[in-house]
């Protein structure tokens, strides 16, 4: 079985006064059914883990160095953001390849450093609106997941979150019947690459989930979870999406 996860991704949002949603969502949510992770800015990180000691509120990072050290000006290592409490990591965000023009052989080097400091990676893989106009999305996803996915993932390591661009923080989403096509084609692939434990990887779903539409999404084939950006900022929209999903 494999255990639902949600998970905020607080983007560069987020200052200490943002820190009274998670004791919100620690009051709201003691004994969640699902995991629940948020993965704050890098300055949060410590502060969110020292709060959340001994609770069931998990902390990641949002990105991460390849290297554990170094001379790399304003980048930050695995195992500091294990020190610093974390235990997953976001690797691949669309945000970032764009943004940070990083490739598939850049996140696959980062999820080996993220195993490496015995943290979770969660990969994320998307196709852009063009790629989907043009009928290229599973080609696309199959590509991404080919190259920046490391030998030996496992159902405790690896965490794949299917993350169309387009739908990010739109407020656009695929039809159901999209989101199962390419969920199951990444479960195939997980299994193909991985065995038995690509049966374990969860996979989530991200872009534009709130509590209007978490149930249907989550009804949906192969999706164990969601990504979720702005809808995870307040401890209301997030909770209400860990309720939907610890239900599903
Ligand atoms: P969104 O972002 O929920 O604001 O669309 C999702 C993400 O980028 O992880």
């Amino acid at each position: 079985m494999r255990r639902k996860l949600a998970a905020g991704n607080w983007k560069m949002n987020g200052t200490t006064a943002s820190l009274v949603e998670i004791e919100k969502l620690l009051e709201t949510h003691p004994d969640p059914a699902c995991e629940m992770l948020i993965c704050p800015p890098a300055t949060l990180i410590a502060q969110v883990a020292w709060r959340c000691r001994a609770k069931h509120l998990k902390i990641g990072g949002q990105d991460c160095h390849w290297n554990t050290s170094g001379a790399h000006t304003g980048d930050i290592s695995a195992p500091m953001l294990a020190d610093a409490g974390a235990t997953y990591v976001i690797l691949g965000h669309s945000e970032r390849r764009t943004d940070h023009g990083e490739t598939d052989a850049m996140v696959l080097a980062k999820t080996e450093a993220v195993w490496a400091a015995g943290l979770v990676a969660v990969v994320c893989v998307g196709e852009t609106e063009r790629q989907r106009d043009l009928g290229a999305t599973l080609p696309v996803i199959g590509g991404q997941l080919d190259t920046s996915l490391p030998a030996g993932g496992t159902a405790d390591t690896l965490v794949v979150a299917y993350e169309p661009v387009w739908a990010i923080g739109t407020g656009r989403t695929p039809t159901l019947a999209e989101i199962a096509e390419v969920h199951d084609y990444i479960r195939a692939t997980l299994v193909a690459r991985f065995g038995d434990e690509g049966t374990g990887v969860r996979i989530l779903y991200g872009g534009s989930v709130k509590p209007s539409n978490a149930v249907e999404i989550f009804a949906v084939s192969n999706v164990d979870g969601a990504l979720v950006g702005g809808a995870s900022l307040k401890a209301t929209d997030f909770g209400a999406i860990i309720d939907a999903l610890s239900a599903a």
